[in-house]
């Protein structure tokens, strides 16, 4: 059907009126009535954490200002994280460029196999939501990077060398904020132990990694519909770019939040995995995004977490008599399995693990 090419066709096309499939409920709308619990109100100023501080006589402050952020807001901003302006400026240009593509170029890409390489689709989850929502994705599996690479799109112009330098830097910045993360959480690893079983760092180093290019076009009616619906992520932590638009909203005592575009900043969340890693401490928390009438708004998401094989578990240095274990064993195949049956809203997965 139409739907299925995406909201960037459907715009194009010409519209004043959203079509039925993309209007939610009333309950879901983000501005159903200005009662309701669903308006987001003001903007959040999240924990900014300045990551070049952590490299200093700064960073044990560093480090508890990213436990208190990882523990009431499962979000903080990084600043002056090290990835250059050219690198960032080159990745949104060529996430630009990718979409304005003609529609049969990136149609090439629309598959439903949850576990192919490349993928190009609409809304959340095409083949199960029930209402479509309101944005276009391309989404690149891209650890290990030389057996990704080459199915990757090879136009726009540049496109495998600029995403490729791009997912090594953030992969990068990602196992350094884990490193932080790791001794914020009070986990120590001893040098003779480095190679033991609690080396989560050693197992992220080879961890899975995938990019997601996100494109939400104006929208006639946001009042109607969302760009994402409510979601936590599945793995260790995101490291999202958003653009200067509005539009990324977290929940946070059980209202949402917008948060505030800083230029270049990464907008970093824990996931389902490192909630489950912390044993409970650190949250992985609902967020959503809205669409607006007059500005199209781009992202770039990447995911971060264990290889596809490895058992995702708490940490053992942080259960003893005092703090049992609170979540179930699992592990990737296990959270597809579970996905791809169900629609994979809210937390309803890591809620299955407790
Ligand atoms: C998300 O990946 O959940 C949010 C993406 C965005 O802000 O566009
Ligand atoms: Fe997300």
């Amino acid at each position: 059907s139409q739907y299925q090419k995406g909201v960037k066709q459907l715009v194009e096309n010409g519209l004043h009126t959203i079509p039925k499939k993309y209007i939610l409920p009333l309950s879901d709308r983000p501005v159903a009535n200005p009662e309701d619990s669903n308006v987001a109100k003001e903007n959040l100023q999240l924990p900014i954490i300045d990551f070049s501080e952590l490299l200093g006589p700064r960073r044990p402050q560093v480090l508890q200002s990213m436990a208190n952020a990882c523990e009431r807001y499962g979000f903080f901003q990084v600043v002056n994280h090290g990835i250059s302006d050219d690198v960032i400026s080159s990745m949104r240009d060529l996430s630009g460029r990718f979409f304005d593509l003609p529609f049969e170029e990136r149609a090439k890409y629309m598959t439903t196999d949850m576990r192919a390489p490349v993928r190009y689709g609409t809304s959340f989850s095409q083949t199960k939501d029930s209402v479509f929502c309101w944005r276009d994705f391309l989404k690149l599996l891209c650890y290990p990077l030389p057996d990704f690479l080459p199915h990757w799109p090879a136009s726009p112009l540049d496109f495998r060398k600029v995403v490729a330098t791009y997912t090594e830097e953030t992969k990068n910045l990602f196992l350094m904020l884990m490193e932080a993360i790791q001794e914020s959480l009070g986990i120590i690893i001893e040098e003779e132990e480095s190679e033991g079983k609690d080396n989560i760092l050693k197992e992220l180093e080879d961890g899975s990694q995938m990019m997601v290019f996100n494109f939400y076009p104006p929208c006639p009616e946001p009042e109607l519909t969302l760009g994402m619906p409510p979601h936590s992520d599945y793995g260790f932590l995101t490291l999202l770019l958003q653009d200067h638009v509005e539009g990324l909203q977290i929940q946070f005592q059980g209202q949402w939040f917008t948060v505030q575009p800083i230029n270049n900043a990464f907008v970093v969340n824990v996931g389902d995995h490192l909630e489950i890693y912390s044993n409970g401490k650190y949250k992985s928390v609902l967020h959503r995004v809205v669409v607006n009438a007059m500005k199209k708004r781009t992202s770039v998401a990447s995911l971060h977490s264990l290889p596809f094989n490895c058992t995702i578990r708490p940490s053992p240095k942080l259960i003893d008599e005092a703090n049992p274990k609170r979540y179930a064993d699992t592990n990737f195949d296990t959270f597809l399995t579970y996905v791809s049956t169900r629609e994979p809203k809210r937390k309803e997965f890591l809620d299955s693990r407790k």
